[in-house]
């Protein structure tokens, strides 16, 4: 994995008349690292079908093998050999790569091993955030020091952890799964409360491998010292990869798109009720449930006009992986794009914030950046121009959204970052475009 944003090659995106197709895409990262994780902790094999074709789960894969666990990959099949609860002391740094997730929950299950570990990343994961699963995962009992501001890299002395209450300050997904997983492996009862409610695919996967998860509003807990047992799954397509489709759709004429067996889990369908209200045409069809998660077939068209949105609150949280490409649509809707309280955009692969105010506005829009968002005027008309990706994939394909509306041609740097959670995504793109 290149460590530098100047490494990815380019990518040209011609403005875009039609959009349509059927597709189905690669298992979704967030649910893919933890069925890798759990099954390395679990009794018996794991086999998994449609795992995420993404760098990150294959960061997540190398760390499970690392602790001595056995994995084999076939495309989208893996088969992850569980340990049942101790892993095997690794040799070397565990590499996360670009993934925030891997080193974030892998941490949780790190803290309850008998051994010291670390975790290390490239540079954009050694500018994120640590402290954050860091101050829990020590009041458990665990010994974690990281670089300045506890970024990574993070050093991991492991302990006999006991179970805490803890009221997570940040809205953080991965963070509650580190604490559950954390909980798994301690002795009582971890409970964790979060101020909006985050994607709950780390309560869903403890339960499919079989450990009783208690939920109520905002809060959920674990007994520690509960069995896991190997799961057979095929993985649901990632609902924020068909965001980019479905984005796409919602601005240019006459499109047609049919996503098939998408992840529908409610904590992380919002993009979809954000663009029936925004007037686009989605239906879903043959909705079932798998392992506790929801999967279906959306079939999305362009409606008849985009209005805006105001985009806060606990629906910012929701939205969080989904907001770069809504500000990538924003300047072609009808009233604009306000985001506020999405600060952690910040901290992402890349200031997500900053680096769509850049990118919008070299393509000639007007955008008001705040520090804890952005507005964006509809109505505007923008123009061919060279962007950056800022070695972050979510940006890559974001710009290449806003691309298909443009004036001219868009010429994306470094735009094959997108290997981070989609390779693949510019090829599926194309088909899908009529001109
Ligand atoms: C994720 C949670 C979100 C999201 C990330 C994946 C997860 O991050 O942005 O892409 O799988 O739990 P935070 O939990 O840090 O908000």
């Amino acid at each position: 994995m290149p460590n530098s944003i100047t490494s990815w090659p380019a990518v040209t995106i011609q403005p875009a008349r039609n959009l349509s197709g059927s597709l189905r895409l690669p298992g979704d990262k967030s649910i893919s690292h933890r069925y890798a994780m759990l099954g390395a902790l679990a009794e018996g094999v794991t086999e998994l079908e449609n795992f995420s074709s993404g760098a990150d789960c294959a960061s997540t894969l190398s760390c499970v093998r690392a602790l001595g666990c056995a994995v084999e990959r076939q495309g989208g099949k893996v088969s992850v050999q569980g340990r049942g609860g101790a892993l095997g002391e690794p040799e070397r740094p565990l590499d996360c790569g670009n993934s925030g997730s891997s080193m974030r929950m892998l941490a949780g299950i790190l803290a309850g091993q008998n051994f010291a570990s670390v975790l290390t990343g490239d540079e954009s994961l050694s500018r994120r955030p640590m402290q954050r699963v860091a101050t829990p995962l020590q009041k458990m009992g665990a010994t974690i020091t990281g670089a300045e501001g506890c970024r990574p890299p993070l050093h991991i002395q492991g302990a006999r952890l006991r179970a805490i209450e803890y009221h997570m300050p940040v809205a953080s997904a991965q963070v509650k799964s580190a604490l559950l997983f954390a909980g798994l492996l301690a002795e009582g009862e971890t409970a964790v409360q979060e101020p909006v409610r985050t994607r709950d695919h780390g309560e869903l996967a403890l339960r499919a491998f079989g450990a009783q998860v208690n939920r109520g509003a905002n809060r959920c807990s674990i007994i520690g010292g509960q069995k896991l047992r190997a799961i057979r799954a095929t993985l649901p397509g990632d609902i924020s990869s068909a965001a980019f489709f479905l984005c796409a759709a919602a601005i240019v004429p006459d499109s047609n798109l049919l996503v098939d067996d998408v992840l529908l889990n409610p904590t992380r369908a919002a993009i979809l009720d954000l663009l029936i209200a925004m007037g686009m045409r989605i239906a879903v069809l043959n909705l079932e449930e798998n392992h506790g998660e929801l999967v279906g077939t959306v079939q999305a068209r362009h409606g008849a006009g985009l209005g805006g949105a105001r985009i806060a609150g606990a629906q910012a949280a929701a939205l969080i992986d989904e907001l770069p490409v809504l500000a990538a649509i924003a300047p072609y809707t009808r009233d604009g794009i306000e985001i506020r309280d999405a600060r952690e955009l910040r901290v992402k692969e890349s200031d997500r914030i900053a680096a769509m105010a850049e990118n919008l506005r070299a393509l000639g829009a007007r955008v008001e950046v705040r520090d804890d968002g952005l507005l964006i005027p509809g109505q505007q008309r923008l123009h061919g121009a060279e962007v950056e990706s800022f070695g972050d994939h979510r940006i890559a394909m974001a710009s290449a959204v806003a691309a298909l509306g443009a004036g001219g041609e868009v010429h994306i740097r470094n735009a094959g970052v997108v290997d981070i959670s989609y390779p693949g995504f510019f090829d599926t793109l194309q088909a899908l475009l009529q001109r």
